[in-house]
């Protein structure tokens, strides 16, 4: 009896202790996290991201959407970037990636660039999230201190992107209480989606919008994006139009202006301002860019902290598409 107690006390001991061990051991991002290391990875990450814009602006919207298509699965661990192979199933065939998802050949070039100067140390998942904020600077958004240490995943997750990525038929409630579960308020959900102020959607995301059903949606806007968008599946689905109508190429606070006269694009744009709890946050971004932008810093800090592999968790991909 004294020994079987002696025994159990043993192992919760020991189960305490793990527990504090693995706590602490889990290193936390720094901004300084390659300061050693790598000296010069932040400053080769921007020139090969800087260059790759100003190739084709439209790269920026791109490089800051994978970012958030890497976060919202499994955490900021690059698991978007895989290619499927024998051991991975990739998460590009997803109906909110495929076709869509773009720049990962800009973040491939800068990893390789990165891995020529320092082989082995910068992670794939870091480089995503410098490449989101030099995209957002580069175009006239915010700039903020990327936090740095993230590791890389070993495998993709279909059926997480597919729950976990949000989709531009969702209700209002389904979006706050999805980027609730990644630990983004509502606030930081409108201040994420004024990054639709930059970059282009496909007429097969916004046409049942334009002909018609859901939120009001002003009748001129309508009828112009109706011309290079045809009314019948699967007609123009790849064609595109701006997510803002007004400065697509500028990282400024008209999107939200746009949902005041109702010209939202995508349903789940006009959904943040149409009667309901977040019509408040969207009149405030229309008023205040200078808010609208330091509230959208806020909030990438936020998301690219979402469940990071740390320590010796997860890898340091040599190529962001494959496993080493
Ligand atoms: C709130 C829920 C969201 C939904 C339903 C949504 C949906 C979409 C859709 C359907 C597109 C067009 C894709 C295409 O036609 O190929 C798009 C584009 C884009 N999204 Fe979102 N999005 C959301 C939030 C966000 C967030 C949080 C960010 C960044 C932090 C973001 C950044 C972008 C950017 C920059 C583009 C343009 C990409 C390009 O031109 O390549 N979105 N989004």
């Amino acid at each position: 009896m004294v020994i079987a107690a002696r025994n159990c006390l043993a192992s919760v001991a020991s189960v305490v202790l793990i527990l504090l061990l693995s706590s602490t051991c889990q290193a936390q991002l720094s901004s300084t996290f390659y300061a050693k290391t790598c000296p010069n990875a932040l400053s080769t990450i921007r020139t090969n991201i800087r260059t790759a814009i100003a190739r084709e602006r439209r790269m920026a919207a791109s490089l800051i959407r994978l970012h958030f298509h890497d976060c919202f699965v499994q955490g900021c661990d690059a698991s978007v970037l895989l290619d499927d192979s024998a051991t991975v199933t990739s998460e590009k065939s997803v109906i909110q990636n495929a076709n869509s998802a773009r720049g990962f050949d800009v973040i491939e070039q800068a990893k390789s660039a990165v891995e020529n100067i320092c082989p082995g140390v910068v992670s794939c998942a870091d480089i995503l999230a410098v490449a989101a904020k030099e995209a957002s600077e580069y175009v006239g958004g915010p700039t903020w201190t990327v936090k740095l240490g993230r590791r890389d995943s070993t495998n993709g997750s279909p059926s997480l992107a597919n729950r976990d990525l949000p989709r531009f038929t969702d209700s209002l409630d389904s979006l706050i209480s999805l980027f609730g579960t990644k630990g983004l308020s509502a606030r930081d959900m409108v201040a994420l989606s004024g990054s639709h102020t930059i970059g282009q959607a496909q007429c097969v995301t916004f046409r049942d919008r334009i002909y018609s059903n859901g939120s009001a949606i002003d009748a001129g806007f309508a009828s112009t994006r109706r011309r290079n968008c045809p009314a019948t599946f699967p007609n123009g689905n790849g064609n595109l139009a701006p997510l803002d109508l007004v400065t697509p190429n500028s990282f400024d606070n008209n999107y939200f202006k746009n949902l005041l006269q109702k010209k939202g694009l995508l349903e789940s744009d006009q959904v943040l301002f149409s009667g309901g709890s977040t019509d408040s946050i969207v009149s405030e971004y229309s008023k205040n860019p200078s808010l609208f932008k330091s509230d959208f810093a806020t909030a990438m800090i936020k998301m690219g902290d979402i469940e990071p592999l740390t320590g010796s968790s997860g890898i340091i991909r040599k190529v962001c598409s494959r496993v080493n």
